[in-house]
């Protein structure tokens, strides 16, 4: 019985000990909350889009602001990397050689603003309003969630371990400034710098989870293959009403063309398009499927009667296990105020495909360039011009990483999470793999109705804190799981 209670007691004071320590984090960003979120707002004030040589200096902006901060932070060895495109910041602190090393990776460019007329605050101009599933806040401007807010909490999280003493485990930092355009510098940075990035594990908040009050881990990430297509036909523009009829329309055949490439149960038309796709078992889609969806909830959100896909998948099978491809763009001809009859020498698309697993993103763009040339009518000429692509990732649930970054959210969130496999892409993930040999966590905080990429993007300020609040929930069970 004295037994009994002498150990009932030690647990009891263990577990005070236990929320005494996670209370001097907690206090820490308690007490620095505001500053935190004034500094998030400074770099999002900074317009660095990737995609545009326009905002060139504005990239640099960004790039020597987060090296600042993890100067002032105390990060060691912070210094930018130059590249042919836009810089690379590095930052280290190596506090204990018996503990992991976590690659915290980020990106602090951001998609353009565009189109801005449906902004209701300016992008660059960040304001805070509540939204029905942000009551206490969000952040609205261009970056809020992909990735500056996502990849900031990682800052403050390093800040507020520094200076409670609770660094758990060594940590260094790689941001760079073009994810949004396809990382092909990263990928050179990091096949040159093996020995620079030697870590045990990759840290990415650039995902998101199901709700706020349904946390998950991203555990799969679509590859992708982009085209551009030109398709020619006359060589000026035409009157439409002396040669219509007679000479082949380039958007005319270029529709018809993009038409052919799903056939009616919404396969996608390439020959060989499938044969690499993996195959889930059935096994582990009813276990995708117990993650709550709603899909009444789902077509109200966007407004549309039904969804539409592939047959004999569901909506959250769709758009993750399985590929698509989507034009993403289509010009050509007049598109100016009023009528004008023409008859137009060029149409142009831009097409992306999502890859799945062991789907090669060289080998699908060769194939649709095949398939593409091949359906071409003799009227028009066709050039087929492949832009950035990457790999899709597969994040295993059962290694230390997996089981630190679940821990560390039932701690934060009061509630296991669900591993859930997203759409997107993060075309350096997969090459974290094969040129460093680390799995990556994809330890993202944001909402799908955030609207990354679209106008009003926003991140709510709940998952901001949130995020700094759990990832050195991350680092101790990760120096618990994996020191040596
Ligand atoms: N952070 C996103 C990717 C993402 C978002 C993955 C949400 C999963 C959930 C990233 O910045 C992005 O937008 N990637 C691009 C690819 C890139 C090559 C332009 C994408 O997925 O379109
Ligand atoms: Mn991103
Ligand atoms: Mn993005």
């Amino acid at each position: 019985m004295l037994k009994l209670g002498a150990n009932f007691s030690i647990l009891v004071i263990f577990e005070a000990l236990k929320k005494n320590k996670m209370s001097k984090l907690n206090n820490y960003i308690h007490q620095n909350k505001d500053r935190f979120l004034h500094e998030l707002i400074d770099l999002l004030k900074i317009p660095s889009v990737s995609a545009d040589s326009k905002f060139k200096e504005d990239v640099r902006k960004a790039a020597d602001f987060i090296k600042h901060q993890l100067e002032v932070t105390g990060a060691d060895n912070c210094k930018i990397y130059e590249t042919k495109g836009h810089p690379i910041v590095y930052g280290e602190k190596i506090v204990n050689e018996k503990y992991p090393t976590i690659l915290v990776y980020g990106h602090y460019d951001v998609q353009p603003a565009d189109p801005y007329e449906l902004w209701d605050s300016e992008p660059f101009e960040p304001v805070i309003k509540n939204t029905s599933i942000h009551p206490q806040g969000a952040i609205f401007a261009r970056g809020a969630c992909d990735d500056k807010g996502q990849m900031f909490m990682h800052l403050k999280a390093f800040e507020t371990m520094i200076n409670t003493d609770e660094l758990l485990c060594n940590v260094k930092f790689m941001i760079e400034g073009e994810e949004e355009v396809g990382s092909e510098n990263l990928e050179t940075f990091i096949r040159a710098n093996t020995d620079l990035l030697k870590a045990d594990v990759v840290l990415v908040s650039d995902t998101g989870i199901i709700a706020n009050d349904t946390p998950s881990i991203c555990v799969g990430l679509r590859g992708l293959s982009y085209v551009e297509v030109e398709v020619t036909g006359p060589n000026r523009d035409l009157h439409s009403g002396l040669y219509g009829g007679a000479v082949a329309n380039p958007i005319n055949i270029l529709s018809s063309m993009i038409a052919s490439l799903h056939d009616n149960e919404s396969k996608i038309n390439i020959p060989g398009f499938y044969d690499d796709v993996q195959i889930v078992s059935q096994e582990e889609r009813n276990e995708m499927s117990k993650a709550p969806f709603n899909l009444e909830d789902y077509q109200n959100d966007l407004r549309i009667n039904t969804v539409h896909g592939e047959k004999g998948f569901l909506t959250n099978e769709r758009n993750s296990i399985r590929p698509s491809l989507d034009v993403n763009g289509i010009w050509g001809g007049y598109i100016g105020e009023g009528a004008k009859t023409v008859l137009p020498s060029k149409a142009y698309a831009k097409i992306s495909m999502r890859l799945v697993p062991h789907q090669s993103s060289k080998k699908i763009t060769t194939l649709f360039e095949n398939h593409f040339n091949s359906i071409a009518p003799d009227c028009v000429k066709v050039k087929v011009t492949p832009h950035h692509g990457g790999e899709g990732v597969v994040v295993p649930t059962d290694f230390p990483g997996y089981l630190a970054a679940s821990k560390a959210m039932e701690e934060s969130f009061g509630k296991k999470p669900i591993p859930v496999r997203s759409g997107g892409s993060i075309p350096i993930v997969p090459l974290f793999q094969e040129v460093l040999g680390l799995k990556t966590i994809l330890f993202g905080f944001g909402l799908d109705s955030d609207v990354i990429h679209s106008p009003n993007e926003h991140y709510g300020l709940f998952n901001f804190y949130k995020g700094i609040e759990t990832i050195p929930l991350f680092y101790k069970y990760f120096n618990e799981l994996k020191s040596r």
